[in-house]
């Protein structure tokens, strides 16, 4: 499947550098030629010779160390097709986030023009520092190709996230960009964000966009809770496209996101439907991307609960206030105070199935202007991918077909159709 193509490897210095072993035997098997540069704390992991066996080439470590000329950095750069950092540690990320070349890997990702994978791995705290996430947020909003880790046991002993993901979706995420069409047909593709990083088509300066973001979190007791697998990206994109567009935005999630806009953090539906209400008067535009439980549980315990000797265990729910269509109808009450200002209402709607027949359903139910419907029964796009496609649907139930994107490209094509027709489409629900 990858004849012909030439996949470089980078390993840097951490635990899962080992397992690369295993990365690299996948794309020898599938015929790719594979190169590998690893950081000398690599090496303290895996060794130079394992490598250079399993990927039948010569492992680059440092810079300067051929007899012959040859500018390392440059010749790496120009013969793969893709590169893979696989673990890729704090360290590194932070250095390429920031341009840093101080060793052959660095220097490599630095001329390099093709697609890059990084996956990360490191400790659950050092992955959740801020730092780190916003240096992860740069790379991603510049193309590069993040993949998360996974949560679980670490090595360093602490549980949680900061797993290498699974080697198969590296491996499929190398041959999906090695395959594409815009790889194929341009040996000069750089990366999707030349594209994403256009400015904004339209101008929202002077006007206030909400939105909401990421699963809530009911609480069951002071351990457990129901949330869902919402990621909240597809919101974050949306209100960071909005803040290039010039917004006052205001974000409101579940989530652990830092941005140089307002984000107010909460957890359970009636903290989210508290902080609309708070913000939802002087809005322009509200985007309600989040996934808000249907259901709450009855009564949340102070304590642990204890587990008994019955097999079963009931949970009592009570149904939480459908947020979306409470703030369509304080609208339409206050009408009169809003002027000709009132807010446009934007709501989404993830289905396993019927997608644009109940999406139009909700429309009228909920009484907003618009609903962004996407198929979350697809493992390629949706909750926790980053790329979307989703269907735009008015309150005169046209519907608008985004075909797959990223999901920055997605948020700024909704924001241009929603301000573009609410400036057609009377608010009043
Ligand atoms: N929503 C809301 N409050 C709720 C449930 C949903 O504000 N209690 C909002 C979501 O933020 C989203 C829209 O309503 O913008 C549609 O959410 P969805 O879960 O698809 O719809 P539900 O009304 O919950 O219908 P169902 O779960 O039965 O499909």
């Amino acid at each position: 499947m990858l004849t012909g193509k030439t996949i470089l490897v980078g390993i840097t210095g951490g635990i899962a550098a080992y397992k690369i072993c295993e990365l690299i035997r996948m794309y020898k098997r599938a015929n790719a030629n594979v190169r590998v540069i690893c950081t000398k704390n690599a090496l303290n992991f895996v060794t130079k010779l394992t490598l250079q066996n399993l990927s039948q080439n010569e492992v680059g470590v440092e810079e300067f160390e051929l007899d012959e000329y040859k500018p390392e950095h440059i010749s790496y750069a120009d013969e793969a097709d893709v590169m893979v950092i696989a673990p890729a540690t704090a360290n590194t990320i932070s250095k390429i986030a920031h341009g840093i070349c101080d060793n052959l890997l660095t220097s490599v990702v630095c001329a390099f023009r093709k697609p890059i994978i990084i996956a990360p791995a490191m400790n659950c705290n050092m992955w959740e520092n801020p730092i780190i996430q916003e240096n992860l947020h740069k790379l991603s909003s510049l193309g590069y190709k993040i993949l998360e880790p996974d949560s679980g046991f670490l090595a360093c002993g602490y549980e949680g996230k900061g797993r290498l993901c699974e080697l198969e979706k590296i491996f499929k995420t190398t041959s999906e960009l090695i395959t594409t069409e815009k790889q194929q047909s341009s040996p000069d593709f750089v990366f999707i964000s030349k594209v994403e990083e256009e400015t904004s088509a339209i101008n929202l300066a002077g006007k206030k966009v909400i939105v909401t973001a990421g699963g809530t979190i009911e609480d069951i007791d002071p351990v457990r809770y129901i949330s869902n697998y919402s990621s909240g990206k597809m919101g974050l994109a949306i209100a960071d496209e909005a803040h290039k567009a010039g917004a006052e935005v205001v974000l409101i999630t579940t989530k652990d996101f830092q941005r140089d806009y307002k984000i107010v953090k909460i957890k359970s539906a009636l903290e989210m439907q508290d902080a609309l209400d708070e913000e939802f008067t002087t809005a322009d535009y509200i985007f309600m991307a989040a996934a808000v439980a249907d259901y709450r549980v009855k009564n949340v315990a102070d304590q642990k609960i204890k587990k008994t000797s019955d097999n079963e265990f009931t949970l009592e729910l009570i149904k939480n206030p459908d947020i979306l269509a409470g703030l369509c109808a304080k609208r339409k009450l206050l009408m009169t105070d809003f002027g000709d200002e009132a807010p446009t209402i934007v709501g989404f709607c993830a289905e396993t199935q019927n997608l644009i027949q109940y999406a139009q359903n909700k429309i009228n139910q909920k009484g907003c202007d618009f609903i962004i419907a996407n198929d979350v029964s697809r493992k390629d796009i949706g909750f926790s991918s980053d790329e979307n496609e989703v269907y735009i649907i008015n309150k005169n139930l046209d519907v608008k077909k985004l075909d797959k994107q990223s999901k920055t490209i997605i948020a700024k094509e909704i924001l241009g159709e929603v301000y573009e027709q609410s400036r057609n489409l009377c608010n009043i629900g």
